[in-house]
């Protein structure tokens, strides 16, 4: 299927549920980095799930009551001055027909349009996310509308996240997604096994992110789907450790959380080894711990089990090893009950994976967990962190193990996405013994 009828698909799909609503979008704005100069600009996920347009400066209305422009896309203008810098834009006309839009127009036209969808409109649905000046601006036209039509009747009775409908349909990857997701996965996997292969002991941080992170751009990825953790001992138990100024250890065990986005879709793998190769006896011990719960969690996960299922076995099963192991004491009913696991598990087993790598969706429905259904992808994600200061036995503190796979629920089961990373500890010894 050519890609323009993915996304008419989704506006289709929207517009089914949107009754006599309109979708008044804006693209991501852009953001300064230093004075003058920009991040790399990343689209919405919202507007680029809708759309398919990656470029600054749009807006959109999806518009069913409208029935010469169901379709509007608002783009820059074609600038000569300007392309030299940025470089060259589409006319309206090619932006149209590329876009399977009725019509481009001026982004500078975007308000009035918006104001003239609203009156035909019973509702106005808008992607709430960062950029609130948009927020802002789409509450001003409600009110403003609201005015014209006191008169005449109509117009919008209030102002939802698109959100409420897309965050619902991203939950469901489909087979044009699934390519793109497995390719993520693929250049992220293979990622890891180099910077696994290569780390020795006095190494750098830093030098195992440049590894990976020039693999996922040398493989076509815009770079990381988030920024890099590559931490070494005691770092290694810093959750959101992203830094990696240090020098690896010899004795360390080394945590890396990196993963690759590709054409808009991310991965997000997770994998703990020894610098130096071989696991001594506490980290294999710990090791065993979390690779026992996250092969049973990943076994487990098939439609019809719920988030909260999977979780629950996760903990229990990490917090039964910590008991076996001598890092917790008590019965493991006792540790759930009382919550002291936190100390050293204190995060979900996983989250929605696609477009943003903390994907959108809930995780509750009418008070009850997510049932799994064929076509969700999500990480397992255990882990164990037992950090210097802790009074766990000496043997134990400084060790950080996290393992992390991105995992599609099939009919019949799932399907592993990362699981091209070894992840058994002969399998990672051999790997880096390998000469
Ligand atoms: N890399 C972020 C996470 O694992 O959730
Ligand atoms: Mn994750
Ligand atoms: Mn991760």
């Amino acid at each position: 299927m050519p890609s323009s009828n993915v996304y008419s698909k989704r506006r289709q799909n929207l517009i089914n549920q949107m009754g006599k609503g309109v979708a008044i979008l804006k693209g991501a704005p852009e953001q300064i980095r230093t004075n003058d100069t920009e991040y790399p600009y990343r689209q919405d996920s919202d507007f680029f799930y809708l759309t398919g347009y990656t470029e600054p400066g749009a807006a959109c209305i999806i518009n069913p009551n409208d029935k010469d422009n169901p379709f509007t896309m608002f783009v820059l203008p074609q600038d000569p001055k300007k392309e030299v810098w940025t470089g060259w834009r589409l006319s309206f006309e090619d932006t149209a027909t590329h876009f399977g839009a009725d019509q481009a127009l001026d982004i500078g036209e975007f308000e009035s349009n918006a104001l003239e969808a609203m009156k035909i409109s019973s509702k106005v649905y808008t992607n709430l996310s960062h950029d609130k000046v948009h927020q802002y601006k789409m509450l001003d036209l409600v009110g403003e509308v609201r005015k014209v039509v006191q008169r005449t009747g109509g117009g919008p009775e209030g102002l939802e996240s698109v959100g409420s409908l897309t965050h619902v349909m991203r939950l469901f990857k489909d087979e044009h997604e699934l390519g793109l997701m497995q390719k993520a996965a693929d250049i992220s996997a293979d990622a890891h096994s180099k910077a696994m292969q290569a780390c020795k002991p006095d190494m750098y941080e830093y030098q195992l992110q440049a590894i990976l992170e020039s693999h996922f751009v040398h493989e076509g990825g815009a770079g990381p789907a988030y920024t890099s953790i590559v931490g070494g001992g005691d770092n290694a138990t810093v959750l959101h450790y992203i830094k990696n100024r240090d020098k690896i250890k010899d004795g360390d065990m080394v945590l890396i959380d990196a993963a690759a986005e590709y054409d808009m879709y991310a991965a997000d793998i997770t994998r703990t080894f020894p610098a130096n190769g071989k696991f001594s006896d506490a980290q294999r011990a710990i090791y065993e711990v979390v690779l026992k719960a996250q092969k049973a969690v990943i076994d487990a996960s098939k439609p019809g089990v719920t988030f909260k299922e999977l979780h629950d076995m996760d903990l229990r099963l990490l917090v039964e090893g910590m008991i076996e192991i001598g890092l917790l004491s008590g019965t493991a009913d006792e540790i759930i009950e009382n919550e002291s696991y936190q100390e050293y598990f204190m995060h979900k087993t996983g989250h929605w994976l696609g477009l943003d790598v903390h994907d959108m969706g809930n995780y509750m429905a009418d008070g009850e967990s997510i049932v799994m259904k064929p076509g969700m992808v999500f990480t397992v994600e255990p882990g164990i962190y037992v950090n210097s200061k802790s009074k766990a036995p000496e043997k134990y503190r400084g060790i950080g193990i996290r393992i992390e796979d991105d995992i599609l629920i099939t009919e019949t089961g799932n399907k592993n996405l990362t699981a091209a990373v070894p992840k058994e500890i002969v399998d990672i010894e051999a790997l880096m013994n390998r000469d």
